[in-house]
């Protein structure tokens, strides 16, 4: 079973489930089982082959399951519990049951599992702005994430190379930020190529409505990025006048990091509210809105003299603390909006947070440890070894990536929450998420290739804290389930023929170099990233 259960007891005996079983219990957790086991078709009535019970002193994602000869028991102490009891069951069923069959049955193995998640915080990222996800792959990926007990969907929303969202305030946004004409191809510190390929897309409001009810049923939370104050550059394609300089750009058409910059002037953070209006609005209850803060350069905000004379309205004497007021005004707007403010590490840097605002440590877990010990919950993010744009292995097989290597189990020997670490430290770690940029990733089979299996390593150790001496065995296993859902995974042995596509080039950018070059940046609040 992925994720590994905290407690798990063979039974004698077994029980056989069919489709079209009964389940009873609570109506909102006899639909939540309903709906993890969908392929079941399971019938709600009064009593039944799996009778569902509700104690309120389990945690809200608690959850025990009994299957025994007389039936299958479910406690649980919320609905979230309840639908990830389905889940384990749906587990101790053959990978058949994940295919659509009318009509099945299956001798489910006697079994007791007392079960609760290590970390509330469960994640995965998708970059949605360099390549787009359609509403279906994004849907499809919430199946995923349920399956495996993760809970939070970051999608980064806006970067320099696209907007990702209909504005019904700001039109401009996705009828001319949203595409781009062309994408660069060129391998890194190599001549620039392009495609001539048109590349874009966006959700409309509905769309992502959609997305946010169809998440919420499947116990995901729907975390959008709008990333600011950089990475600018199709925002400002559409509305040059809430850019530092005026100036128009163009969606940009390759990769690295662009100097284009948002204004922090009242105009752009009227500007900005109205969109979480919009998002928050679309998506209904948003705890978290991520409002990015990584990688800007600051040099038009230290050249403008509107900025710099605003800067000095506000006693502020630096770029960087005006870039630290910008993001807390930002994040007061959203407390207003019942929504907690998420930022990539260099906003922690920068100082001045509200507490309550959560930071991604993406350059090293070193920054992370001291945003933990200065209060801020922190959710693990870093470059190694969960950023899932570098290639598994060091070899040309290898479909092209930004760098190597992180393989399953060097995902799998993280700890999101380290034993040096203090103990209040410790408790600051709410969980943790991989990221998918998807510069070099321009499909939704690359998606799965990349995703999958390391995101099964990442929900074991979000759900159990740690993977397990079998997580190996257990995940050879778990392939057959990905396989009968579709998923076109990394298998272990390698890519198939058809997913090598453009070879990937060794060891242009390994991760460790990479690493420690990331981790000496976060000692000052203005740099930025290296260009890869
Ligand atoms: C990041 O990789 N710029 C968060």
């Amino acid at each position: 079973m992925i994720p590994r259960p905290e407690l798990l007891n063979d039974l004698s005996g077994s029980y056989e489930l069919s489709t079209g079983a009964v389940v009873s219990g609570p109506a909102e957790l006899v639909d939540a089982v309903r709906l993890a086991l969908a392929p079941l078709d399971l019938r709600p009535g009064d009593s039944g082959d799996i009778d569902i019970r509700q104690d309120p002193g389990l945690g809200p994602e608690a959850y025990r399951l009994t299957v025994g000869s007389r039936g299958i028991e479910i406690t649980a102490g919320g609905r979230a519990g309840a639908f990830y009891a389905a889940q384990s069951l749906h587990q101790l069923l053959p990978d058949a049951s994940y295919r659509f069959s009318t009509r099945a049955s299956w001798l489910v193995p006697g079994v007791r599992i007392e079960d609760a998640p290590r970390f509330s915080w469960r994640g995965l990222h998708l970059d949605v702005a360099r390549h787009f996800s359609t509403k279906r792959e994004v849907l499809r990926l919430i199946d995923l994430m349920a399956m495996h007990k993760m809970n939070r969907l970051h999608l980064h929303l806006v970067d320099d190379q696209g907007w990702r969202v209909e504005s019904k305030a700001y039109p401009l946004l996705h009828e001319v930020s949203s595409h781009r004409p062309r994408t660069a191809t060129n391998y890194y510190k190599e001549p620039e190529s392009y495609d001539d390929i048109p590349h874009g897309g966006y959700y409309t409001l509905d769309d992502l409505a959609e997305i946010g009810a169809y998440a919420r049923a499947r116990c995901v939370t729907v975390v959008p990025e709008i990333d600011v104050p950089g990475h600018a550059s199709a925002i400002l394609a559409a509305y040059p006048a809430f850019g530092a300089t005026g100036e128009r750009y163009d969606v940009l058409d390759r990769w690295g990091i662009s100097p284009a910059i948002l204004s922090p002037l009242p105009p752009t953070i009227e500007f900005l509210t109205t969109i979480f209006d919009e998002l928050i609005g679309a998506l209904g209850e948003t705890p978290f809105v991520h409002i990015g803060g990584d990688e800007v350069v600051l040099d038009h905000w230290n050249e403008a003299a509107e900025i710099i004379a605003f800067r000095d309205s506000l006693g502020l004497s630096s770029a960087s603390e005006l870039q630290a007021w910008f993001l807390r005004r930002l994040a007061d707007a959203l407390a207003e909006r019942g929504a907690r403010a998420v930022v990539w590490d260099e906003a922690f840097v920068a100082g001045g947070l509200r507490e309550d605002t959560v930071v991604m440590p993406w350059r090293g877990m070193g920054v992370g440890r001291r945003a933990a010990a200065a209060g801020h919950d922190v959710v693990a993010t870093p470059v190694f070894p969960l950023y899932f744009d570098y290639a598994e292995a060091s070899s040309a097989d290898e479909p092209m990536a930004i760098g190597d290597a992180t393989s399953v189990s060097d995902v799998a020997a993280f700890s999101p929450a380290p034993a040096e670490w203090s103990e209040a430290e410790r408790a600051r770690v709410a969980g943790v998420q991989a990221q998918l940029w998807t510069e070099r990733v321009s499909d939704p089979r690359t998606v799965d290739y990349r995703l999958w299996p390391r995101s099964c390593a990442v929900a074991e150790l979000g759900w159990a804290g740690a993977a397990g001496d079998d997580f190996a065995a257990r995940l050879d296993r778990h392939l057959g389930r990905l396989d009968a859902i579709g998923v076109e995974y990394r298998p272990a042995a390698g890519p198939h023929p058809w997913q090598r596509r453009r070879p990937h080039r060794p060891s242009v950018v390994p991760i460790a170099g990479m690493m420690e070059k990331l981790e000496a940046m976060t000692h000052d609040a203005e740099s930025t990233r290296p260009s890869v």
